[in-house]
């Protein structure tokens, strides 16, 4: 027998809600931290359409209620910090209400992460304890996004789940010491405690309603071209990322969630084509069909001395491909297109 069925079937009978299989249907309620957020609305979106009912929290701290159709009878928003003590009944509450747990709510931002390192790994750590510990107390299953950051500076090939998990104490890897903390209390439920949990590690994500403002290089490329801008690529732009749209990542999310055999192992969810930062920044600015200049900078110029600059980093999602058959039906430059639409759509409503 499989270690992974030992733990589960040595965890104990669960109730009729932790059953082992999540199916998302009209009699499914779902709890999604971070709902009001760039990943966790395309997620609410996609369970509203599988009839699903659904209760954000979301501190609002990145988050929009304008990302949600708040006044769907079907979605309940709450708004609150996961992880702050005075609200851990009512995070116990809600989970012990829902059928299936997403923890997406987290700091994001290799900027912020960079400038603001106690605030963000903190914020990590208590939030992710939080949650944990109510879907261990009432053994409701749960899925955590961890995140690629937790590779560490990159390789030179596609990253697989088996690649170490390599930090170091430079500011930036705070945020991915604290994902990568957060996922052994994931798997210890699982392992410990017989409850059903996945950990996904998403990679680069882009498409409608992510904010500039958190520093992520889409987003940030596309506002500046609209604006007329310099886009800044960083060092030499020959840094590949793999980028993956919103809508394509949500769908993965419910895909892991609904296999059993994911379960307690870390699984990539990213794009599968590399693209370098410099093109990337080239194709923007056609898109957008505007003449923005683009400049290059040193990435020490921007962050100073300490900042741990990462090369390439693109994902292998073959586990997740072999497992779910999921696969990105949207192209980069789908992607792209998506994004500049929905900055337009901003800037005509603003
Ligand atoms: N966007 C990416 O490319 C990417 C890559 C790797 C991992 N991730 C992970 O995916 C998840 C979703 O990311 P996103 O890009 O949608 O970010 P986002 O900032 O758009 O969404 C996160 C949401 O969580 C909320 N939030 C933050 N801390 C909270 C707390 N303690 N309590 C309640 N709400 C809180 C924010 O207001 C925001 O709405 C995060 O866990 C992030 O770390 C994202």
């Amino acid at each position: 027998m499989r270690s992974e069925d030992r733990a589960i079937l040595e965890g104990g009978t669960m109730d009729s809600h932790s059953a082992d299989m999540v199916e998302f249907g009209p009699r499914t309620h779902v709890l999604v931290t971070g709902g009001a957020g760039f990943l966790g609305s395309a997620l609410v979106d996609l369970l509203l359409a599988r009839h699903c009912s659904v209760t954000v929290i979301d501190d609002l701290s990145n988050g929009l209620l304008s990302n949600l159709p708040v006044g769907d009878p079907r979605l309940t928003v709450r708004a609150f910090r996961v992880g702050d003590p005075a609200f851990n009944a009512a995070v116990r509450d809600e989970v012990g209400q829902a059928d299936a747990v997403f923890h997406l709510a987290s700091p994001i931002g290799v900027q912020r992460a960079h400038k603001e390192r106690f605030a963000v790994t903190s914020g990590i750590l208590e939030s992710g304890c939080s949650i944990v510990e109510a879907c261990r107390l009432h053994r409701r299953p749960l899925l955590y996004t961890s995140s690629s950051e937790v590779y560490g500076s990159g390789r030179d090939r596609p990253i697989t789940e088996s690649d170490p998990v390599m930090t170091d104490i430079r500011p930036r890897w705070g945020y991915a010491a604290a994902k990568a903390a957060v996922e052994h209390l994931v798997a210890g439920l699982l392992f410990d405690f017989g409850i059903p949990a996945w950990i996904v590690r998403p990679f680069n994500m882009a498409g409608p309603r992510q904010r500039s403002a958190t520093g992520l290089v889409l987003p940030v490329f596309v506002n500046a071209a609209l604006r007329g801008e310099a886009l800044v690529v960083h060092d030499d732009g020959e840094q590949r990322r793999a980028f993956l749209h919103v809508a394509d990542a949500a769908e993965g999310l419910l895909l892991v969630m609904q296999c059993r055999s994911l379960q307690g192992r870390p699984v990539n969810l990213g794009g599968s084509e590399a693209v370098q930062i410099g093109k990337l920044a080239r194709m923007v600015v056609e898109a957008t069909e505007t003449n923005a200049p683009i400049v290059m900078k040193p990435s020490n110029a921007v962050y100073g001395d300490r900042f741990a600059a990462t090369y390439d980093r693109v994902p292998d999602t073959g586990l997740l491909t072999a497992m779910t058959g999921w696969r990105a039906l949207r192209s980069t430059k789908q992607t792209i297109m998506d994004c500049i639409e929905h900055k337009r759509t901003e800037r005509v409503i603003a």
